[in-house]
């Protein structure tokens, strides 16, 4: 299939471009390198740099590369940033995702995979979270997403879209070959905050909460290998039928503790970190698993490297590789393939 991804210059859109590409699929990417990399892009995809708040961009690219489905992973993605300036995200995430829906509708493209988030359901119910959930968002960068999903069902019942909608979790670790990676400023995820802070004796890791009621005390959430979510949206993509649509959760459904990933990254890094213990933070759920059944059911999706440990030993090879991101500029390529092998030999 011919794919536009958007947001293809991201830490999962540029993940996501290496899996369509591996799957045989042909790829567009747009981005407008707000917070992407032209470097993260894959040489053999076909780079555009423009926003999708541009419908005559859109339109072009949709009709001219006689594009067949699309991938929307542009988005601002900052929770904290999106309670203080909510226009941004209604506008990005919401607003410019309804002009692409219509210029697909234009140009008669009816297949969409949708990055949409855990943010969607709010404080769970009940955990594992299933699909069935009911959606309470408590903020805008949620809001923005549930918004964007009932669009997307409309302009199913309105117009025949087929759709895949992805609920992500916490996504983290990088591409084994270390290629590619996150790269994100400001950074706030844990795993690469920890690994960044992994040099610098310095710097503490702060865990909020130490008696939850969880195996250790420490607040548990679910992590995902960016590969394997990659892996998932090629499956999602080649299930699309139009006219119809899906929603699937992606996650690890085991979880982890905070505690668990720090330990994790230093037996990873080999580095003592500077543990700094907290009072709990309001609003931090003890536990955030999802069910992920449905897309292993229905897609028989089956996670690569689910490993906390090879989540991790992933994301530091890229870290280690690139202390400064993409903007890193000479790669040792012997120090590269020195780090696949002690990879190998970590992958449990
Ligand atoms: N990272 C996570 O853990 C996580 C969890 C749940 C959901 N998601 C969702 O996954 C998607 C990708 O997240 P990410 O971590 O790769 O973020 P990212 O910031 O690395 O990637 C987003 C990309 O979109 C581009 N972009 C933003 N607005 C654009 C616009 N108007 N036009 C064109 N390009 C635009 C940015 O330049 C960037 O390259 C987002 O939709 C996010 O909400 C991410």
């Amino acid at each position: 299939m011919k794919v536009l991804v958007t947001g293809g210059a991201g830490y999962i859109g540029s993940h996501a471009v290496k899996e369509l590409l591996k799957a045989g699929h042909e790829v567009v990417v747009l981005d407008n390198l707000a917070n992407g990399h032209q470097e993260a892009v894959d040489k053999r995809a076909r780079l555009i740099v423009g926003s999708t708040s541009d419908p005559d961009i859109l339109l072009k690219v949709l009709r001219d590369d006689k594009i067949e489905a699309v991938m929307h992973f542009a988005a601002n993605i900052e929770v904290a940033e999106s309670v203080s300036d909510p226009h941004k995200y209604y506008t990005n995430n919401f607003s410019n995702a309804l002009t692409l829906l219509e210029a697909m509708k234009t140009a008669g493209v009816n297949k969409l995979v949708f990055s949409s988030t855990a943010a969607v359901y709010g404080n769970p119910v009940k955990t594992p979270i299933e699909e069935n959930q009911s959606l309470s968002p408590i903020n805008p960068y949620g809001r923005s997403k549930m918004m964007t999903e009932m669009a997307i069902e409309d302009y199913r019942n309105a117009h025949g879209l087929g759709f895949a909608i992805l609920r992500y979790f916490n996504v983290a670790g990088a591409d084994p070959e270390a290629h590619i990676g996150e790269d994100h400023k400001p950074e706030s995820h844990l795993i690469p905050r920890i690994l960044a802070g992994a040099n610098n004796p310095e710097v503490e890791v702060k865990i909020f909460g130490t008696d939850y009621p969880t195996h250790d005390g420490t607040c548990v959430r679910d992590y995902v290998h960016v590969m394997d979510l990659a892996h998932a949206h090629v499956l999602a993509l080649e299930s699309i039928k139009a006219g119809e649509g899906d929603i699937y959760n992606l996650g690890s459904e085991s979880g982890f503790s905070v505690r668990e990933v720090i330990n994790a990254c230093e037996k990873v890094t080999g580095k003592k970190l500077k543990i700094v213990e907290e009072a709990r933070r309001a609003g931090d759920p003890a536990t955030l698993i999802a069910s992920s059944q449905k897309i292993k059911n229905q897609l028989h999706w089956k996670p690569k490297y689910p490993s906390i440990k090879t989540i991790v030993q992933h994301a530091w090879n890229w870290h280690q590789s690139h202390p400064d991101g993409f903007r890193t500029r000479s790669i040792n390529p012997e120090a590269l393939s020195q780090k696949h092998d002690n990879a190998k030999a970590l992958s449990f």
